[in-house]
């Protein structure tokens, strides 16, 4: 990131030294999850009090523990248990999982970890909307970036569902500048991932960025759309790798847009445009573009709305432009565990389009959408190498909190 800027907003009374620092250090990756205090800093960050960053690190700590105790025996139960009777569905391997009770353990300790985060991000931004709004106001006002559609009717499962225990989900506001979803988001982020993705939490812009640099070293996209760009924390990585660009992040939550802007302008990142809109409807008034992709959105979003989202990339794509779309790898012939484990989040985290969505084959969703199949294409995507803990190389990745995804993609036809 470029400059850093510290928050205007005052420290909170428990403040320690670690929590003011500039430049915080990260550990290493792979090793224990980072403290929450060495999140990056700029001006619309969140103050969080001693308790609340207690209460993220314990959660991070806790999930780390399950991840790397917990799992490895239960799936050396799985293994031996489906030897004896192999399951033919990913619903006889739950079933199968199920009849284990370290699983309702883990289950429900990883559940509450994930409240637990989640609450405390939403407290301390709840905490402190006013001055969070405030600060934010101007700074957005200034960078001029931000365009609002207060006429806009979101899609009815984003109002309806709070993806992953959200409190109030991605279309909370509680007033004409209020950025407390934004704020909430990332400061739970940072803490689910956890610390893994960076200090920005942008590992897959970096990761997406660095991929298309390698793989297609002479594209050089002039106009970008980010579908579902949250608060830009991937967004502002790939407006940095592509500074001569000009990049457009679209989202329906005015909270999550509000902060976006407000966060890129304070770390000095110029070259975006928040619009507000249904990803489903790209306004056709944003033009052509070279680049259009969704960073870790499908999941979130219905089957209906993902085949809109194409038919949109492909629409608004140049004769020549290219689409990706970064998620999860799909499930496919994963071992049954593994797909179980990948797939706990459709079960138990309120992610009602999760296991849905990873048993398609999007290449083919790209075909339905206009894209020609000999033009489609897939690849893996990786923030960090796939086992990244130095002391104990042959540890398996926590599913899906770990920087490794797989990049779906397309070019549309040239003129
Ligand atoms: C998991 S967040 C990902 C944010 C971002 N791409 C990132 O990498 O940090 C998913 C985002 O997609 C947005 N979203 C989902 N469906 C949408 C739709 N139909 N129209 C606009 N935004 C949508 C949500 O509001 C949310 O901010």
């Amino acid at each position: 990131m470029n400059a850093v800027v510290q928050s205007p907003l005052p420290a909170s009374p428990d403040a320690t030294p670690a929590d003011t620092a500039a430049a915080p250090r990260q550990l290493p990756l792979g090793t224990l999850p980072q403290p929450w205090h060495t999140i990056g800093r700029h001006a619309a960050l969140a103050q969080l009090s001693h308790d609340e960053r207690s209460r993220l690190d314990a959660a991070a700590h806790l999930n780390h523990f399950l991840a790397q105790q917990v799992v490895p025996a239960m799936r050396q139960r799985f293994e031996q248990a489906a030897a004896a009777k192999p399951p033919a569905t990913r619903d006889e391997a739950w079933a199968l999982l199920e009849t284990d009770p370290r699983f309702a353990v883990w289950s429900r300790l990883r559940r509450g970890s994930m409240e637990a985060r989640q609450r405390a991000a939403f407290e301390a931004a709840f905490r402190q909307r006013e001055a969070l709004a405030a600060a934010c106001r101007d700074v957005v006002a200034a960078a001029g970036t931000l365009e609002l559609d207060p006429d806009l009717t979101p899609p009815a499962y984003l109002a309806d569902t709070h993806a992953h225990l959200m409190p109030g989900g991605y279309l909370a506001s509680f007033g004409d500048d209020d950025v407390t979803a934004g704020a909430a988001y990332e400061a739970s982020v940072y803490s689910v991932v956890p610390g893994r993705s960076g200090p920005y939490s942008d590992g897959a812009g970096r990761a997406l960025a660095r991929w298309i640099r390698t793989r297609f070293p002479s594209f050089s996209p002039r106009r970008i759309l980010d579908l579902g760009c949250g608060v830009g924390l991937n967004t502002c990585a790939v407006a940095q790798a592509f500074p001569e660009a000009e990049v457009i992040g679209v989202d329906a939550g005015a909270g999550m847009l509000r902060y976006a802007a407000a966060r890129a302008a304070s770390l000095g990142i110029t070259n975006v445009r928040w619009v507000q809109a249904d990803i489903e409807h790209v306004p056709a008034r944003l033009g052509p573009v070279d680049l259009a992709y969704t960073a870790i959105v499908l999941h979130e979003t219905s089957h209906e709305a993902l085949k809109n989202v194409f038919r949109r990339c492909h629409e608004r794509l140049a004769p020549g432009g290219l689409t990706l779309h970064v998620e999860q790898p799909a499930y496919g012939d994963r071992p049954w565990f593994e797909q179980c484990m990948r797939d706990w989040d459709g079960r138990y985290n309120n992610e009602r389009f999760w296991s849905h969505l990873y048993e398609l084959d999007l290449r083919q969703e790209l075909a339905g959408a206009g894209f020609a199949p000999a033009r489609t294409f897939e690849d893996a995507v990786s923030a960090v190498p796939w086992n990244t803990d130095p002391r104990a190389p042959g540890r398996m990745e926590d599913y899906g909190r770990t920087g490794n995804w797989q990049v779906v993609g397309a070019w549309r036809d040239p003129a």
